[in-house]
């Protein structure tokens, strides 16, 4: 039996106030609720999931830092950082660890600022306007990524 895939669930800035926060945008789960959604696919396909959440962006990017041997793959909804943070997407490119983008809100269907990603393109895919079902859906994504790269 290999041993069980690690994966690191990160959340920007403002996240942690999901649940009352522009509920037409960002449905009415709490984050905790999400991380549980997503804990919960994870452990169903026997991998383990540790979730976070910072306002600062260079917390995250500590975090996506150190995750190379401590980590198989890393799920990342940045926030607002998503739309300027250079340090987040070389961190990803740094750090050679796959990694999966996560928006509730449909970012390209929002304001001009928001329909840019600077991660996106250090990223293995995005999953955007699912509102809480992209959680689970992105630990999926990623442990079948990692599947087909075992694969290979
Ligand atoms: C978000 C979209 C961002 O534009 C916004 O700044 C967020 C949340 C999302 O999950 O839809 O904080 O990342």
């Amino acid at each position: 039996m290999s041993a069980p895939k690690k994966l690191l669930f990160l959340s920007g800035p403002n996240l942690q106030l999901l649940g009352t926060r522009d509920p037409a945008q960002y449905g009415t789960e709490t984050l905790a609720d999400l991380y549980v959604r997503a804990k919960a696919r994870a452990s169903a396909r026997g991998a383990e999931l540790d979730a976070r959440q910072t306002n600062h962006e260079g917390v995250l990017v500590d975090w996506i830092g150190e995750a190379l041997g401590r980590f198989d793959g890393i799920l990342i909804n940045p926030g607002a950082y998503t739309h300027t943070s250079i340090a987040i997407h070389d961190a990803i490119a740094g750090v050679g660890v796959p990694t999966i983008e996560v928006h509730l809100s449909n970012i390209h269907a929002r304001e001009a600022f928001r329909r840019h990603s600077m991660v996106a393109p250090a990223c293995v895919g995005s999953i955007v306007g699912l509102r809480g079902n992209g959680y689970p859906l992105a630990v999926d994504a990623m442990l079948d990524h990692l599947g087909a790269l075992a694969k290979r």
